[in-house]
């Protein structure tokens, strides 16, 4: 299979020198989607400091549910920087702070008494919502699944579910985490139908109770609603509830991690809702905030109190800067129509996706949640071979050629997902997808 490979940038540009210095400044450990130097961005689109023009299918990897600069959020920004920057929440607190809470609690799909706390990233929240589960169970075991990701900080590499590159030669990693089945509709374990893929992860979960992580030694249970890195893998229907009940039988804590479901990308405020279960505990960050950095974790009060006073918390968790731009965000959320937007824009891309599946033999699957989409890549149909990570690559260069950023996923590398910002205009999603419909259209087999 030929796929262009063109270089991106001309090498005299300003991006491109500045990309050289990238590489001898800064480690080579953090991952490099694209080769481009971005200057500026407004709503879907952003500008590289040569001045060329991209369509964002990649929103800041799903933190730009309302766009690149949100007048709402700059406005908000803007008039907190000249009253508050930084107290800690630990010293003093401010009532942003409170006002993020108050939303949190207001829409967290979590019945009964629920408090709330803030912190500055996915994987702190993650985190700290497995030190909720161990003191309010006073257990230890956590189980994950695979092909999960839920962060780069030690424990939230140990719950990851793919081991290169994340977990690559780092060492010990924090113990009793155990890892069981993920629905994985398109790639199930073989001789397991579709059909008996809930029941058999569901039983795969039983079967590790039985084999190595004690029920009665469970903390928490954690799944990401929709698997994100994972390459946007919807569970099979009635794997959630089916958690929830075993959650419920054994008391175990069920941890759901909205960091990049949440927020609308799914058509509902959070994936979650789609099952109608309720988490014990749920996880946010990325577009909670529009661009600022801030997670926070949700839910029942009793597990929220159970943990000793000064075990939780940080220096700048629930920054102001970062809550005057999250309520900036609810505002968008309940006035904007951001989550109808969830659900429109999926639609669009849905069509156009189901049509790549069926017009391009490398395109394996179509599948996704509302505006969380993805085509998983492999050489042929039949085999379901993952399409080769530097093939997938090459189309990647190509769409950034056409004026598109776009993204992998994936436990292969093969999967292509779109995270763009809701608030896309028909017409630059339409580009957006044409782009990437060319560069598909240069694949040649
Ligand atoms: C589902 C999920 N959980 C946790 C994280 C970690 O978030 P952060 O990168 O902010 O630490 C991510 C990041 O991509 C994620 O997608």
């Amino acid at each position: 299979m030929a796929t262009k490979t063109k270089p991106s940038l001309p090498k005299t540009s300003r991006g491109a020198a500045l990309w050289a210095e990238r590489s001898r400044i800064v480690s080579s450990g953090t991952a490099a989607y694209t080769d481009l130097v971005l200057e500026r961005g407004l709503g879907a689109k952003v500008w590289d400091v040569d001045g060329k023009e991209y369509i964002d299918f990649a929103g800041g990897i799903g933190a730009l549910n309302v766009g690149h600069c949100h007048p709402k959020v700059v406005a908000a920004l803007r008039e907190q920087a000249g009253k508050l920057l930084h107290t800690s929440f630990h010293v003093a607190a401010y009532e942003n702070y409170l006002g993020v809470c108050r939303e949190l609690i207001a829409v967290a799909p979590i019945p009964g008494e629920k408090k709330a706390i803030l912190f500055n990233s996915g994987s702190e929240a993650i985190e700290n919502a497995v030190k909720f589960a161990r003191g309010f169970t006073k257990r230890r075991t956590v189980i994950a699944f695979d092909n999960a990701f839920h962060g780069r900080t030690l424990l939230c590499l140990a719950l990851d579910g793919k081991h290169k590159p994340l977990r690559q030669g780092l060492g010990a990693m924090p113990p009793d985490v155990h890892h069981a089945r993920y629905p994985y509709s398109y790639r199930p374990p073989m001789g397991v139908s579709p059909a008996d893929l809930t029941a058999h992860c569901l039983e795969s979960l039983e079967n590790l109770f039985r084999v190595s992580a004690a029920a009665e030694d469970v903390a928490a249970i954690i799944v990401e609603p929709v698997q994100g890195e994972g390459g946007f893998i919807v569970p099979t229907a009635g794997f959630l509830k089916g958690l929830r009940s075993l959650c419920d039988k054994h008391g175990i804590v069920l941890i759901i991690d909205e960091v990049q479901t949440g927020f609308a990308r799914t058509g509902k405020l959070f994936a979650i809702e789609h099952d109608g279960i309720a988490p014990d505990l749920l996880v946010t960050a990325k577009s909670l905030c529009g661009g600022m950095p801030l997670s926070g974790v949700v839910g029942r009060k009793d597990i929220m109190d159970s943990v000793a006073t000064g075990a939780i918390g940080g220096t700048y968790g629930g920054n102001p800067m970062a809550c005057a731009a999250a309520l900036a965000v609810f505002d968008i959320v309940k006035n904007d129509g951001l989550v109808e937007k969830g659900k429109t824009v999926g639609e669009t891309v849905k069509k156009r996706f189901d049509a790549f599946a069926a017009k391009y033999p490398f395109v394996g699957e179509s599948r996704g949640l509302g505006a969380m989409r993805a085509i998983e890549l492999v050489t042929d149909k039949k085999s379901k071979t993952p399409l080769p990570a530097a093939k997938v690559k090459a189309i990647l260069h190509d769409c950034q050629d056409r004026g598109l950023i776009a993204i992998k996923a994936g436990v292969h590398d093969n999967v292509i997902r779109t995270l763009m910002p809701l608030v896309i205009k028909d017409d630059e999603l339409e580009r957006g997808l044409s782009a990437l419909e060319g560069a598909l259209d240069s694949v040649k087999l």
